[in-house]
């Protein structure tokens, strides 16, 4: 029998372990592909745009890879980076991952242009789009996510101290989902508008997951091609829409995410159901609709996470999505998709394409290895 002090001892040692379950969780940094795409999303991200120093050139580029492939692996495994500054801060690395992914600039600038894919250049152009430059484009991608946010500005802060003298920061974007343990492992996110947003998804471990995400040839083999769009949500005009035509925007309902003409959020839509009217119960014009290709070829991976920024003046919401996207080939996956949506999408009325950016993001690498060494 445990004695009453005991029984204390033991109950304070479990919820101090539970505690910190969040914050010692580690994913590794080596391997096959890069962390921080099959890794389920954490809480908090941070997506940074950089543009190279005009003088960099090749040898330039791969010391730059090395010394930030370093500070990435130490930090992820919650060890301070090479003349860490404030090392305390890098003791809870809750799931850091580092995802680097390279623009054309950067490709172009090692000189290697054997094995770059052809959609490595900013997308076509979209009716709906009104893009501001200050989120566009970008010739090194670092993609932080932590579900530690203090974890999340160390990390970021010692990675762009070692890039200061290779590049300077072209723009910073930071997003969030539910707050780690909010929800249950494994449940889709929520985005602004209430919607449960990622329901249909290529899941990591699928037959198909690979196929559609993973490069097979030349320097970006087991790498992948990332879109990132800021995409503006209009939360003031949406207010002003009831739940029924709020659902029939996407062709899902809101509380459950199951599609109008189903119970659950993953039972299959029935297109061709109509109502006793003889319209169809999911519209044409529905982004569930639209979004969905009859070419199964046609599917991206989404991580996407929301953005919230300090509103100013008499605007109440600077909101919106910052709809992260990867797949192998993003002119023969991401392209078609996002035309189709261009052409018709009820949710067009309440959204508005502001950034847009493609990187390549190179596989992963051993321990002793850097990120880009397939390139360089
Ligand atoms: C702010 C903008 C957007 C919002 C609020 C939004 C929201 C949603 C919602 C609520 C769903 C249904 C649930 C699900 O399966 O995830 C959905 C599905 C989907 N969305 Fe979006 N979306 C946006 C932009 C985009 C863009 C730009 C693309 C691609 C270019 C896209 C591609 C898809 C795909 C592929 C699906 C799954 C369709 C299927 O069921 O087969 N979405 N989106």
């Amino acid at each position: 029998m445990l004695g009453a002090a005991e029984r204390d001892a033991e109950l304070r040692a479990a919820e101090a372990a539970a505690e910190t379950a969040v914050g010692d969780a580690v994913v590794p940094f080596h391997g096959e592909h890069q962390a921080g795409i099959e890794t389920p999303p954490q809480t908090h991200a941070l997506f940074i745009a950089l543009d190279l120093r005009p003088e960099l050139d090749a040898d330039g580029v791969r010391r730059m890879l090395r010394v930030l492939s370093d500070d990435a692996a130490r930090l992820t495994r919650g060890e301070p980076a090479l003349a860490d500054t404030e090392p305390e801060l890098a003791g809870s690395p809750a799931r850091l991952t580092a995802t680097f992914g390279f623009g054309p600039g950067l490709v172009a600038r090692t000189g290697r242009t054997a094995g770059t894919p052809e959609w490595l250049r900013p997308l076509p152009a979209f009716g709906i789009d009104r893009l501001r430059p200050e989120w566009c484009d970008g010739e090194l991608l670092l993609q932080l996510g932590s579900d530690d946010p203090v974890t999340l500005a160390h990390a970021a802060r010692m990675l762009l101290k070692d890039s200061r003298s290779f590049a300077t920061v072209r723009w910073s974007q930071r997003g969030f989902r539910r707050a780690a343990g909010a929800e249950a492992a494994g449940s889709t996110m929520r985005n602004l508008f209430g919607q449960l947003d990622g329901t249909v998804n290529p899941r990591p471990g699928d037959a198909d997951f690979d196929r559609l995400v993973w490069c097979r040839e030349g320097w970006l083999a087991g790498g992948t091609g990332f879109v990132l769009r800021r995409i503006a949500m209009d939360l003031d005009e949406w207010d002003r829409v009831d739940r029924p035509g709020r659902e029939q925007s996407v062709g899902r309902r809101l509380d459950t995410g199951a599609p109008l003409t189903g119970e659950r959020e993953h039972d299959e839509p029935d297109f061709e159901a109509t109502t006793a009217a003889g319209f169809p119960v999911i519209g044409e014009f529905s982004h569930l609709r639209r979004a969905r290709s009859d070419d199964p070829r046609e599917r991206i991976f989404r991580r996407g996470y929301n953005y919230d920024e300090a509103p100013l003046g008499a605007s109440v919401s600077d909101a919106g999505l910052l709809f992260a996207s990867y797949q192998a080939d993003v002119d023969r996956q991401f392209v078609p998709l996002q035309r189709r949506l261009d052409e018709l999408d009820l949710l067009n009325r309440w959204t508005t394409p502001i950034g847009s950016a493609v990187f390549a993001l190179p596989p992963g690498c051993d321990e002793g290895g850097y990120v880009g060494e397939t390139l360089v």
